[in-house]
C-alpha cells in the first residue's frame, strides 16, 4: 500500500473538511481532492445556511417548511435531528472564525435572509459569498492541523472493499462488504496509489455536470455516486434533481447563480414584456418552492419562445444591493448588466442532487466503514425537493454525527489488520501520448450526454423521453467501455465514465417513479400517487454486475 491513515476523506467541501477537523481529534486523516482544495461546490454557495435563530422562528416551523418542500418523502426523524442541531453547528463555525453578516440587528446577532419555501427569515449568510467564507476558514483550520494531510490533484478511481479483495484472492468473503480504502490517481505523476484506512468518507458533492446547464463548478461530476455504486452500495432517489430557477443567462457566463436570496429581498420574475408571472403559478409567488418556480419559468419560456426570463430587483436601493450582493453585482457588471438598473436575464439550471448514496443516521452507507456526507448522500432530509439552504446545514450535521460514530469505533477498528493491498485490479496507466489517441471520444460523448440529459431528463419528463435517454446513454457507456483501454487514464476520462454511469442511474430511478412528485415531473403521470410511491427509489449493482432497481418497500 502507498498510504495508510485512520480516516480517508474524499472531497474538500464543507462535508469533508468539517468531518476531518472533528476526526483529527482521534486519528490521522487524509483528505483527497481531485483539483485545488478550494475547488468545491461549497466555495460557490451563495445563499447561506438555514437555522432557527430568530425570536419569531421555531424548530417546528423549520421542520414543517422542510417537510412541505420534500413533498411527502422526507424522513421526519432525520428532519427533526438536522433542524435541532442547526444552532450548535452555526455556533461552531463562528467559533472557528467564520464571520456572518450581522447587518440589520443592533445586538450582533446574525442578519437572517429569506429564501423560497421558508416561512421565516432564517438564512445565516456572509453577504452573497457564504460558502467561500466557510470554505476558507475550514481550509485554514485543516492546513494547520498536524493530524490532517491534504492531497490535491488526486482523483479517486474506485473503492477497495473486502469483496473486491476476495476476487483478488487476498481475503475470505464476509457477509456485508467492508470498505478498506481507495485506489487514487495522482493526476500530476499519473500514477495510481492505494490509500488504506479504517473508515472512508465520501464527501464528493453533486453531479450537476451531467446536465448541459448547471450552477455547479466543473468538479461536480458525480464521482462519489459512481464509485459507491460500483462498489455495491445502495443509492436512492436520484430522479430528484433540483433545478435552480435563476442562473445568469448570458452567452459567455458559465455556471453563475443568481441567489434565491435576491428574491428573498423582493426581486420578481418577469417576462420580456415586463409582466410578473409567478402569481399565476403559486400563492407564494416568487418565493414558492424551487420545483414550482423552475417549472413556471420553463412553461413561460416554452409559451413565449423566449430564451430566458428576467429577475427584477431594480426597485431596491442601489447602495443596499451593492452591499448585500457584492458578488452578484460585480459579476453581472462584467457582462454589462447593472442589477441596480437592469432586470437580470435568468434561466433554470441543474443545481442540486437530492438523492444519493443511501445512509443511516450516522452517515453510514450500506457498505461497512464507508460513509457518505453532504450532497452525495441521501439521508432522508430533502425528500423529493430540498428546501433552500438546508444543504450546508445537512453536511455539517452529518459530519458531526459521523465523527462521533467513528470515534466510538476507532479503537476496535485499529485492532483489525489493514490488508496490504496490491494495485492489480486497476488497469495500469499508459504513457501514450494523448494526442495520438482518440481524445475526441471524450469530448464528443461528454457533449451529447449533457444535452441529452437536459432535453430528455430535465425539468419536464415523459416516459418516451426517458426511454430514449436510456437507449442513448447505454450506447455512450458501451462506447466508453470499448475505447477506454486505448485512451490514457486521465481525469477527463474517469469523470466522463462516472457521469455516464450517474446519468444511467438517474434515468433508472426516474423510470421507476410512475408519478409526479417534487422535482420529478412526468407528463405521462401527472398525479401524485401516495398509494404506491410514498417511498424511495433505490438502485444498486449486484455481484454479477447487473443494475438492480428496487423500491424501499421491498427491502
Ligand atoms: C441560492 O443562493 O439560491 C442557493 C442556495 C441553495 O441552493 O441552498
Amino acid at each position: 500500500m502507498d498510504h495508510q491513515f485512520d480516516y480517508l476523506v474524499i472531497g474538500s467541501g464543507i462535508a469533508g473538511l468539517s468531518f476531518a477537523l472533528k476526526a483529527a481529534r482521534t486519528g490521522s486523516v487524509a483528505i483527497v481532492t481531485k483539483k485545488d482544495k478550494i475547488e468545491s461546490s461549497t466555495n460557490y454557495a451563495q445563499g447561506g445556511i438555514a437555522s432557527v435563530l430568530a425570536p419569531d422562528d421555531s424548530f417546528q416551523l423549520h421542520i414543517q417548511d422542510t417537510l412541505n418542500s420534500g413533498d411527502g418523502l422526507c424522513h421526519p426523524d432525520v428532519v427533526e435531528r438536522v433542524v435541532l442541531s442547526g444552532p450548535d453547528r452555526i455556533k461552531e463555525l463562528i467559533e472557528l472564525g467564520v464571520v456572518f453578516n450581522t447587518g440589520r440587528s443592533q445586538d450582533g446577532s446574525p442578519d437572517l435572509g429569506r429564501e423560497g419555501g421558508h416561512s421565516r427569515n432564517r438564512i445565516v449568510h456572509a453577504q452573497d459569498l457564504t460558502g467561500r467564507a466557510v470554505e476558507k476558514v475550514l481550509i485554514a483550520q485543516a492546513e494547520s492541523n498536524p493530524n490532517i494531510t491534504i492531497f490535491e490533484n488526486h482523483l479517486v478511481l474506485d473503492l477497495i472493499t473486502e469483496h473486491h479483495q476476495v476476487k483478488a484472492g487476498v481475503l475470505t468473503m464476509s457477509q456485508q462488504d467492508v470498505c478498506r480504502g481507495a485506489y487514487v490517481l495522482d493526476c500530476e505523476s499519473r500514477e495510481v496509489r492505494t490509500f488504506v484506512a479504517h473508515a472512508v468518507l465520501l464527501c464528493t458533492g453533486g453531479a450537476g455536470k451531467v446536465y448541459l446547464y448547471t450552477s455547479n463548478p466543473d468538479v461536480a461530476t458525480g464521482d462519489g455516486l459512481a464509485i459507491a455504486y460500483r462498489a455495491g452500495a445502495r443509492l436512492a432517489n436520484l430522479e430528484f434533481v433540483q433545478f435552480h430557477p435563476t442562473c445568469l443567462y448570458h452567452p459567455t457566463a458559465k455556471n453563475f447563480l443568481i441567489s434565491e436570496a435576491v428574491r428573498g429581498e423582493g426581486a420578481r420574475l418577469i417576462d420580456r414584456r415586463g409582466r410578473a408571472f409567478m402569481e399565476f403559478y403559486h400563492p407564494l409567488k416568487d418565493l414558492a418552492f424551487r420545483d414550482v418556480v423552475a417549472r413556471a419559468i420553463d412553461t413561460e419560456m416554452k409559451k413565449t419562445g423566449d430564451d430566458c426570463v428576467f429577475l427584477d430587483i431594480t426597485h431596491r436601493d442601489a447602495g443596499f444591493l451593492k452591499e448585500r450582493f457584492p458578488n452578484i453585482y460585480e459579476k453581472c457588471l462584467t457582462f454589462g448588466i447593472d442589477i441596480t438598473r437592469d432586470p437580470i436575464p435568468v434561466v433554470p439550471a441543474a443545481h442540486y442532487m437530492c438523492g444519493g448514496i443511501l445512509t443511516d443516521k450516522y452517515g453510514q452507507s450500506t457498505i461497512q466503514n464507508l460513509y457518505a456526507i453532504g450532497e452525495c448522500a441521501c439521508t432522508g432530509l430533502h425528500g423529493a425537493n430540498r428546501l433552500a439552504s438546508n444543504s450546508l446545514l445537512e453536511a455539517m450535521v452529518y459530519a458531526h454525527e459521523a465523527s462521533i460514530h467513528c470515534a466510538a469505533h476507532l479503537e476496535e477498528w485499529r485492532r483489525r489488520d489493514l490488508p496490504d493491498i496490491p494495485c492489480e485490479s486497476v488497469r495500469p496507466c499508459t504513457n501514450s501520448d494523448p494526442l495520438q489517441s482518440e481524445m475526441i471520444l471524450i469530448a464528443h460523448n461528454w457533449d451529447i450526454m449533457r444535452r441529452l440529459m437536459w432535453n430528455y431528463v430535465g425539468i419536464v419528463r415523459t416516459d418516451k423521453r426517458l426511454a430514449l435517454a436510456r437507449t442513448h446513454i447505454a450506447q455512450i457507456r458501451m462506447e466508453i467501455r470499448e475505447h477506454m483501454p486505448n485512451i490514457p487514464l486521465s481525469s477527463d476520462l474517469i469523470e466522463l465514465q462516472n457521469l455516464a454511469l450517474v446519468a444511467e442511474l438517474i434515468i433508472s430511478c426516474a423510470m421507476q417513479r410512475k408519478e409526479s412528485r417534487g422535482l420529478h415531473y412526468n407528463l405521462d403521470h401527472l398525479q401524485k400517487d401516495d398509494a404506491h410511491w410514498l417511498r424511495d427509489t433505490i438502485v444498486y449493482r449486484n455481484q454479477s454486475d447487473e443494475l438492480l432497481c428496487v423500491d424501499s418497500s421491498s427491502i
